[in-house]
């Protein structure tokens, strides 16, 4: 049988970690995968997760099964937190998921099961693993314009002019705020005829929001999907706490399933608990009791936002420094989108072969479609690669 096996392509991301490591360099950059570090270079554990760890193994007396859709206050918590009453608490079913990830697939085997021809209409480019999971499922995806090479920022005739031609039924999936990989992102204007296209085409949203709180602030991060989930009858919502919470390893995230009518919510739930049993059973369950912890107690909460706000703060900072120093070395405004985009990353739109010989020459790693991530930078490493962007040409 095994032998029948081929071949699977690498993740572009995850190879990108295996090479860096065995780079025996010591100036060596990182821009690879989305993972936050801090100055040093460290993934550290949030001190409201320590702290609600602490807690859970003082007081957790069994380890028994929890339910098929995961921890109850950890689903109700996460709605909350990504939709804040945005629809009535009775039309949105959910999930625990392992991650993100686990919500988007998920999410396209709901999609599979209620609407098996649907396309999925997934912006160009988009995270890899979007068109890399839809394919296996064996769906259709179309891509929709979404980033203009020339200004590094957001293709948004294009992207609109491709909405328009969405049939209705298909799905729309969009990222809900720092988009991956460009960092580029529509303003709220722009989202509302966003909005208004995908609804004219009848067409239902599907929003991945992997990053809320790393871009302008939790509730500034979760505008769009909230202005998305109160447009739309019909939503889905896949959000992920490997990023804010900082707990990747722990694999927790959750899918919401928002129906035209409360009445129909049961049924969706009782879909979503079966898509679970057939999967996996029962999602982890760690990381869904630290975020629901977290977020039902005052104080806690309050430290975790404030060590998000850190982080993100320090990201801005990161993007400006950056964006000025090559201000400075190319004497022009060309790279000032990298102090405009949001999030993790940012695509600077340097060529594969401009990426390889930052590799080659400077121990840059960064994606091969230039995607960076800004958290991989510190005051020492910004001057080398802003350096290293201006002798590759790109
Ligand atoms: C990324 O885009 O780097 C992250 O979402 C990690 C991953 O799983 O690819």
């Amino acid at each position: 049988m095994l032998e029948h096996l081929k071949e699977q392509p690498a993740d572009k991301i995850l190879s990108l970690t295996t090479a860096y490591r065995a780079d025996p360099r010591p100036n060596k950059v990182d821009l690879g995968v989305g993972v936050y570090k801090d100055a040093e270079g460290h993934t550290p554990v949030m001190r409201a997760v320590k702290e609600a760890e602490r807690r859970l193994v003082a007081s957790q007396d069994t380890k028994v099964y929890t339910a098929l859709s995961g921890d109850q206050v950890f689903i109700d918590a996460m709605v909350d937190l990504v939709l804040d009453g945005a629809v009535a608490r009775g039309r949105v079913a959910g999930i625990a998921t392992p991650g993100g990830t686990g919500a988007i697939r998920q999410a396209l085997e709901l999609i599979k099961l209620a609407a098996p021809s649907a396309k999925i209409w997934v912006s160009n480019p988009s995270w890899p693993n979007h068109a890399s999971i839809i394919n296996y499922l064996g769906m259709t995806r179309q891509d929709y314009r979404y980033f203009d090479e020339e200004t590094r920022g957001l293709d948004f005739d294009g992207m609109i002019a491709d909405l328009k031609t969405v049939a209705a039924g298909d799905v729309v999936l969009l990222h809900g705020c720092c988009h991956n990989p460009t960092g580029a992102n529509p303003t709220a204007d722009q989202w509302a005829v966003i909005i208004e296209t995908v609804k004219a085409a009848g067409a239902v949203p599907l929003v991945d929001i992997a990053y809320q709180g790393f871009g302008d602030g939790l509730d500034e991060d979760a505008a769009a999907t909230r202005a998305v989930a109160a447009a739309f009858p019909e939503c889905l919502i896949a959000a992920s706490c490997s990023k804010n919470f900082g707990i990747y390893r722990e694999r927790t995230g959750i899918l919401m399933a928002i129906s035209d009518e409360a009445a129909r919510t049961g049924i969706t739930q009782g879909t979503l608990n079966f898509l679970n049993r057939q999967n996996y059973s029962f999602p982890p369950d760690h990381g869904a009791r630290v975020v629901g912890m977290i977020l039902t107690d005052p104080a806690l909460r309050a430290d975790w936002q404030a060590e998000l706000e850190e982080v993100r703060l320090g990201m801005l900072g990161l993007r400006k420094q950056l964006a000025d120093e090559l201000r400075r070395l190319t004497n022009s405004d060309r790279f000032d989108f990298i102090a405009h985009h949001r999030g993790m990353f940012s695509r600077i739109g340097a060529s594969p072969a401009q990426v390889e010989a930052m590799r080659a020459d400077d121990a840059i790693y960064m994606v091969g479609d230039s995607r960076m991530n800004i958290a991989g930078l510190n005051a020492r490493t910004i001057p080398l690669l802003a350096a290293a962007i201006v002798k590759a040409g790109a």
